[in-house]
């Protein structure tokens, strides 16, 4: 399959501003496509879901669309797609319902590979219900996490691994479907944050053998809209709190209060946007996100090369991880400055890159780089180009000396 980056480029407004968006990790532009039918939505006419009359059945019927394409997307059902503000929102809410029977004995499994959202709901709801955390370590400076540590930290007694599918700032991807065997082998249910590793490759949630995946659209050309995927009949069996009379179905009781109808039509166009990646014009939307997925996933690569190699060719950049399998992500710190002085310089020079934690709370205090103010975080998705890479290697390449 070709890839035609500038085709791509062309269909997101805000990439014509002349910055190189190297922030993807942090969020992602929306294609032109998503604010429209964002706009559309609300231009239609929307009512609260649920009523009798047309417009509340449009806000019903985007919901139902939007279920659909994260199904889609992840490899899930629709009837198993949680709708939510935004993956840290949902993990604590699952959290606080999954701990709910949890109690002195029980052991809960968090890395410290993974984003903070992944790991402090977890030991936040395993500590009221007086449950034991027990932590993954990473190998660094290889930034792996280990999977055979698990058959160690696993007993009968685990009731919840939770592990990331992706490092948001080293790319790691853990060998997940390993871990998970390892927590149903034993009873467990493993919970996947799939927020970093959705963007960047073709997902298979079940192949992941994950019992519930996290993603959150704005880290794939959509809006702020979060998801949470699971087989309804594990949403059966758990009882998150809820309003009496809001619905006790199943994915809508763990939908609390009212949902973003226009924001979820967005969802849904940024599915059908990323399907459409790449050249596969054929087959269902599932396998036309696979194939598009895996092009965009390619064309990371090529690029990722080229940023990783010149920043490994200059002495006065000391770049992060090296892990066998990772998404288009590096993590660097320059000789003499700080995070934030390296990123207010290259935004002086229009690039767009993150600095400091990026939440990787537990991973950047293990790598000692977190009382100084972490790293530089520069992530490539789908729309970034060789000129976008050009360009930060070429300022970076500036700061020598
Ligand atoms: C790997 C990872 N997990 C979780 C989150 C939190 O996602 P949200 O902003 O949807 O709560 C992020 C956000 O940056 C992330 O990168």
């Amino acid at each position: 399959m070709t890839f035609d980056v500038s085709k791509v480029r062309a269909a997101y407004p805000a990439l014509a501003d002349g910055y190189a968006y190297l922030d993807g990790a942090a969020g992602t532009q929306l294609p032109e496509a998503v604010v429209d039918a964002i706009g559309g939505a609300y231009r239609a006419g929307l009512g609260n879901g649920g009523g009798a009359f047309p417009a509340s059945g449009r806000s019903d019927q985007i919901t139902a669309e939007c279920r659909a394409a994260v199904a889609d997307l992840t490899g899930g059902k629709p009837a198993g797609v949680i709708l939510g503000p935004n993956m840290t929102t949902l993990t604590f809410r699952l959290a606080a319902a999954l701990a709910a029977d949890w109690g002195p004995g029980d052991e809960v499994i968090v890395t410290r590979l993974d984003h903070d959202a992944n790991v402090r709901p977890w030991v936040s709801a395993a500590a009221r219900a007086g449950a034991t955390v027990r932590w993954a370590e990473v190998e660094l400076p290889a930034g792996e996490l280990p999977a055979g540590q698990f058959r160690e930290l696993v007993s009968d007694r685990t009731r919840l691994v939770a592990v990331t599918a992706a490092s948001n700032v080293l790319g790691t991807r853990p060998d997940v479907a390993s871990i998970t065997a390892i927590a149903r082998a034993a009873g467990a249910l493993s919970y996947v944050d799939g927020v970093h590793a959705t963007p960047h490759g073709p997902t298979d949630m079940r192949a992941l053998g994950a019992d519930f995946y996290a993603t959150s659209a704005y880290k794939w050309s959509g809006p702020h809209v979060g998801a949470v995927v699971a087989d309804p009949r594990l949403l059966e069996s758990i009882r998150p709190d809820k309003l009496t009379p809001a619905p006790d179905t199943v994915p809508e009781r763990f939908e609390q209060g009212t949902l973003p109808y226009a924001d979820l039509a967005g969802v849904t166009a940024a599915v059908e946007h990323l399907a459409g990646l790449g050249d596969a014009a054929a087959g269902t939307r599932r396998e036309r996100l696979l194939a598009a997925m895996t092009a965009a996933q390619e064309h990371e690569a090529q690029l990722f090369a080229v940023l990783l190699g010149g920043l490994a060719a200059m002495p006065h950049v000391t770049t992060y991880g090296r892990a066998r399998s990772r998404t288009a992500t590096a993590f660097f710190t320059v000789a003499g400055r700080t995070p934030r002085q390296v990123a207010e310089y290259l935004a002086a020079r229009r690039i767009n890159v993150w600095d400091g934690d990026n939440y990787a709370w537990e991973l950047t205090g293990a790598l000692g780089i977190r009382a100084a103010g972490s790293a530089v975080r520069a992530g490539l998705v789908h729309y970034n180009d060789r000129e976008d890479v050009d360009r930060l290697l070429e300022a970076v390449a500036g700061l020598a000396g």
